[in-house]
């Protein structure tokens, strides 16, 4: 059984994607050790509780750096005793050490086709506005491994989705969600779970 914990930062919906692709059998050889958000009062938090899995909160307001707060994620992730490392939204830069330790063992999504609108500045609702700004066609997901850099790391799936003329933000970031995000990232959670994909030369590929 592949051990997963979740990071998290508002609402869950990849969270609850998950949670119930475990529950329905589309993701197998998986449970859950924990979800840890990085705020407090955060619907993740409830999506966890009513699923059973134990919820933490790490917020940076309250360590006295940057650098404590990032031991503490680290010293928690360790705790749960993941296998790997899930961020759903978690809206925090990843502490070095925590990408080090978990090397191709921390799984993103990012809300656009990667190498696009990623990058420092480029999370949630932001990436669907800059989509719109540029006036792409298409926009859509990635799933990828987490190293180093910002949304750099070996890319394990991606789907495209098709802008509409009149999306605002919001429209085109559900839209994404509904169509690519909540399938893209349980299909690439049991991929791993079933040992199905490997890294290779920095990308990924079918075994
Ligand atoms: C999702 O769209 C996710 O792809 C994005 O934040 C949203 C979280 O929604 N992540 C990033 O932008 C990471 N750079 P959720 O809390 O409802 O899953």
């Amino acid at each position: 059984m592949l051990k997963v914990v979740v990071c998290v930062s508002g609402g869950g919906t990849n969270l609850q994607a998950i949670i119930d692709a475990v529950a329905s059998g589309k993701i197998t050889n998986t449970e859950f050790v924990g979800v840890i958000s990085n705020n407090y009062g955060v619907k993740s938090i409830e999506r966890a509780q009513k699923a059973g899995i134990p919820a933490y909160v790490l917020s940076p307001k309250d360590f006295a750096d940057r650098a404590e707060f990032n031991d503490a994620l680290l010293a928690k992730v360790k705790e749960t005793g993941a296998d790997l490392v899930v961020l759903a939204g978690f809206l925090v830069r990843i502490p070095e050490a925590l990408v080090k330790e978990y090397s191709n063992r921390i799984v993103n999504i990012h809300p656009s086709l990667i190498p696009s609108f990623c990058g420092v500045g480029y999370y949630g609702l932001k990436v669907h506005e800059k989509a719109l700004e540029r006036g792409v066609k298409y926009t859509g997901a990635t799933v990828h491994f987490v190293n180093e850099g910002m949304d750099e790391g070996p890319i394990i799936a991606q789907k495209p989705v098709a802008v509409e003329d009149g999306d605002t933000a919001e429209i085109l970031q559900r839209r994404v969600m509904e169509q690519a995000e909540w399938i893209l990232l349980p299909q690439a959670i049991d991929d791993i779970a079933n040992d199905r994909i490997e890294v290779v030369n920095n990308k990924v590929v079918r075994k």
